[in-house]
């Protein structure tokens, strides 16, 4: 079977001169779990945007079930994009919503227009979904409760929720445990990875927390100044080579 994503000779070059990405390549099949890992400025959030094409690469390909997301119109791009749900670390919910209304609004381009997806105008179907979305993350009891009267732990599952009511068959997941405690922190992992297990899902995800990586993660992928430096089986991967990719002596910022 073809890989669901692949990057190839991936290089991005921002308009102040830093080069965030060299030559980036790999391929990513369905179902695996992939944690991008590397120092804070080695291009992990870079990479990321170019995958979804939120920003556009200097150089290479991007493929996503075959298809070159750099050569597709806006339109299409759209379409190609609901297949990868996004999460956040600062979550992005709507903060004066409700927890329903906030996982209403991944439906949004899928099946519905904005009104469509307003409480008030939703559909029944729609709200079941969402009620559906809501009991796989353990909020259907919260779903009229005010976004902002959430612990952090229970915003992130609001945002999973949503991410589900998109439907998508990608998680792009960046740095989703980097604002919660050690304990929500595992709890979200555990439930992030269940849920792309039971449908699934390919999901990567940039973490700086190495014992999640190794617990959650398939395949490490381990990013250094914008070149990848490590791709491997989590089984492959000893502390030895961990050490050497959080050196500190190192520069931290891109090369440019
Ligand atoms: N919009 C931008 N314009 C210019 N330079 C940028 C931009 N975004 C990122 N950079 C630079 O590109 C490099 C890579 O940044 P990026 O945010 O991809 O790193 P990261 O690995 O996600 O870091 P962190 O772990 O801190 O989130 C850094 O040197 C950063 O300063
Ligand atoms: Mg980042």
């Amino acid at each position: 079977m073809g890989a669901v994503i692949s990057v190839e000779r991936l290089a991005k070059t921002y308009e102040n001169g830093v080069t965030a990405l060299r030559g980036i390549d790999f391929n990513i099949q369905a179902g695996e779990k992939v944690v991008l890992l590397g120092h804070n400025g080695s291009g992990k959030s870079t990479l990321f945007r170019c995958m979804s094409q939120f920003e556009q690469p200097t150089e290479g390909q991007v493929f996503v079930e075959g298809v070159n997301l750099p050569s597709l119109n806006k339109r299409t791009l759209r379409t190609y994009r609901k297949q990868m749900g996004i999460v956040f670390q600062h979550f992005n919910l709507i903060y004066n919503l409700s927890v329903m209304q906030n996982v209403l609004f991944g439906a949004m381009g899928r099946t519905a227009t904005f009104v469509q997806v307003l409480a008030p105008f939703a559909t029944s179907q729609l709200r079941e979904e969402a009620m559906d979305c809501l009991e796989q993350v353990g909020l259907a009891h919260l779903a009229g409760r005010r976004a902002d009267a959430l612990s952090g732990g229970q915003k992130q599952r609001v945002a999973i929720a949503r991410m589900l009511m998109q439907r998508p068959s990608i998680i792009l997941a960046d740095e989703p445990i980097a604002s919660l405690d050690p304990k929500a922190g595992k709890e979200i992992m555990a439930l992030l990875t269940k849920i792309a297990s039971n449908k699934g899902m390919t999901m990567i995800c940039i973490l700086h927390q190495l014992d999640a990586a190794l617990e959650f993660g398939d395949r490490i992928i381990a990013l250094k100044q914008g070149e990848k430096v490590l791709d491997a089986p989590v089984g492959k991967i000893d502390q030895r080579q961990l050490s050497w990719l959080y050196d500190i002596d190192e520069k931290e910022e891109g090369v440019s």
